[in-house]
Parts: structure tokens; C-alpha cells; sequence
């Protein structure tokens, strides 16, 4: 069982040609509301490749909370742990999309009300897990009592430093995984990469969009290559990749396969609409890596 404790947004899409310049008034193309948050996005990834999921989370007392818990609860998401904060809102991410390039405000609401006593209330949960997923889109001080209580029980940590801005050096210790993509790993460790991975083997998994993703294995650096692929919506590509990377190695495969297939579920992820549109089944996953597509 995979455990994410992390954020549920609603995602406000504009679609439009071109980004408007400062001060400067554009027409949009189309506008959508569609579940997301990063959380929910690794979570909503994981299940639907056959992952017995629980979220932990907050969100507000509205509509948007109540949407996006039902679409957890579709997946067959355990939303138990999910509570609702009386004084702040779910959630929402402003997004712009232009062809496949996007730009993301997040205002956090109630995923900042989520409190350590929230996750001693769920301690069972993480304790049974086999892996835990973390994101940064929820209070520092949640993410580190998340990481002690996981460390307690021995279960595995999967941390994906998104926003990088909330990651604490003091976690590279007891976390199992750290997933950043460059922007982050640099913002982070401000370190060459080939030295940094080096230094943490078989933790450190740098993803590099559709380049796929490097680490270290102890020996030599490895680069896993990624599926090239006309992007729609690269939204939640990240999103997809840590929910399946957290899917198959729960699952027992060895690092390279599971980040290999990470790489094709992500692939997949970015041909359709929206964060958690296009995240790929299992089948969809085996179809595209053995070439025999639809
Ligand atoms: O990673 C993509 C997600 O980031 C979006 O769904 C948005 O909600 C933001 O949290
Ligand atoms: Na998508």
C-alpha cells in the first residue's frame, strides 16, 4: 500500500495563444476547472496503474473540496484521512497553457493547514504503508514530522521537493528517494549534477522531461532514457512519473526498470489535458513499451 501525504488543488486552466505581457489584456481560448495538486496528482498516477492508495490531506469546507476528494474516491482512493479545514479554502492552481508550456501560481489555502497532529491522527496508515510519497506543497514542519514518522516505522520515503523552496537539507538522510527535476536539483544543491548524484547513489533521481531521467548506482552514472512524444499538456507530467515510480518499485522492480517505466507512464501522461487526464493504466504502460499501441 502507497501512502501520499501531500496537496489537493483545483486546477483553473486558461488556454490561450500567448502569454499576456505586464499590464497587457488577452483573450483566453478556453477555460476549465480540473482536479490537481500534487498530492493528489501522485495519487490519482499510482492508483489507476493498480496501486492500493490512502491519501492524507486538507481542504476546505466548499465545492472544490468536495470535487476533489470525490474524484479520489473514484480511483478507489482511500480519502479517510483526508480532513477539512473550517477557516480555509481548498486549494487552487491558476494555470496558463500555451501549446505544451505552462505557468503555474499556487495559493495554498487549506494543504497549509495540514498540521503534524493531522498525520499523528493517521500514524496507522503510514505505519502499514510500504512507501510514502511526499510533495512540498504542504507546511515544512508537516513534511518533517511526516519524514520522522516514517523513519520510526521503517516505511520508505519518496520525496518529490516540489516547490523546491520547502525542501530542509536535513531530510537527504532519512528519506529513501529525492525526485527533482534540474530547476529544483539546482535550486537545491546549487552542486554540478554528475558530482551531486555521485554523492547520493541510488537516491537521488534527476528528471529531465522527455530526456527521461539520471542517478548514480553506485558505480556509474546512468541515464534512463524517456519516450519522445508530442506533448499536449505537460502539466502533471512530474506528478505521473513519481506515482509510477512509487508503483513499481513497490512492486519489486529493480531502479532502472522502475524509472524506465516511470519515463513511458509519464510519456503517456503528456498527450492529454489536464494533470491527472491521460495518466495511463498498466496496460497502457506495457503496451507503449513493448511498441504495440492502439
Ligand atoms: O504538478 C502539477 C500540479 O502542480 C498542478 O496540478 C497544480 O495543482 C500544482 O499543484
Ligand atoms: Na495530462
Amino acid at each position: 500500500m502507497i501512502t501520499v501525504i501531500g496537496s489537493l488543488n483545483m486546477d483553473l486552466v486558461v488556454q490561450m495563444d500567448t502569454f499576456p505581457k505586464q499590464g497587457e489584456t488577452i483573450l483566453g481560448n478556453a477555460f476549465q476547472t480540473v482536479p490537481g495538486g500534487k498530492g493528489a496528482n501522485q495519487a490519482v498516477a499510482a492508483a489507476r496503474l493498480g496501486s492500493e492508495v490512502a491519501m492524507i490531506g486538507c481542504v476546505g469546507e466548499d465545492y472544490f473540496g468536495k470535487a476533489l476528494q470525490a474524484t479520489l474516491q473514484q480511483q478507489q482512493i482511500q480519502t479517510d484521512a483526508i480532513v477539512t479545514s473550517t477557516s480555509s479554502p481548498t486549494g487552487i492552481a491558476n494555470i496558463l497553457l500555451y501549446n505544451d508550456d505552462n505557468r503555474i501560481v499556487v495559493v495554498p489555502g487549506a494543504n497549509y493547514a495540514l498540521s503534524p497532529s493531522h498525520l499523528e491522527a493517521s500514524k496507522e496508515l503510514i505505519q502499514k504503508s510500504q512507501m510514502v510519497i511526499i510533495q512540498l506543497e504542504i507546511p515544512k514542519e508537516t513534511t518533517a514530522y511526516a519524514i520522522q514518522l516514517c523513519k520510526e516505522a521503517g516505511v520508505s520515503v519518496l520525496l518529490n521537493p516540489a516547490p523546491a523552496a520547502n525542501f530542509d537539507m536535513q531530510w537527504m538522510e532519512d528519506i529513501s528517494y529525492l525526485t527533482p527535476n534540474e530547476t529544483e536539483c539546482a535550486e537545491i544543491f546549487n552542486e554540478p549534477f554528475e558530482q551531486l548524484l555521485k554523492k547520493y547513489p541510488n537516491k537521488i533521481i534527476l528528471t529531465r522531461g522527455s530526456d527521461g531521467a539520471c542517478y548514480f548506482d553506485g558505480s556509474y552514472p546512468i541515464h534512463v532514457p524517456g519516450y519522445m512524444t508530442t506533448a499536449v499538456d505537460t502539466t502533471g507530467a512530474g506528478d505521473t512519473f513519481n506515482g509510477a515510480l512509487a508503483y513499481a518499485l513497490v512492486e519489486g522492480q529493480s531502479l532502472d526498470e522502475a524509472v524506465y517505466f516511470a519515463n513511458i507512464a509519464a510519456s503517456l501522461s503528456v498527450e492529454k489535458f489536464g494533470a491527472q487526464g491521460g495518466m495511463p493504466t498498466l496496460e497502457a504502460v506495457y503496451a507503449r513499451m513493448a511498441g504495440v499501441e492502439e
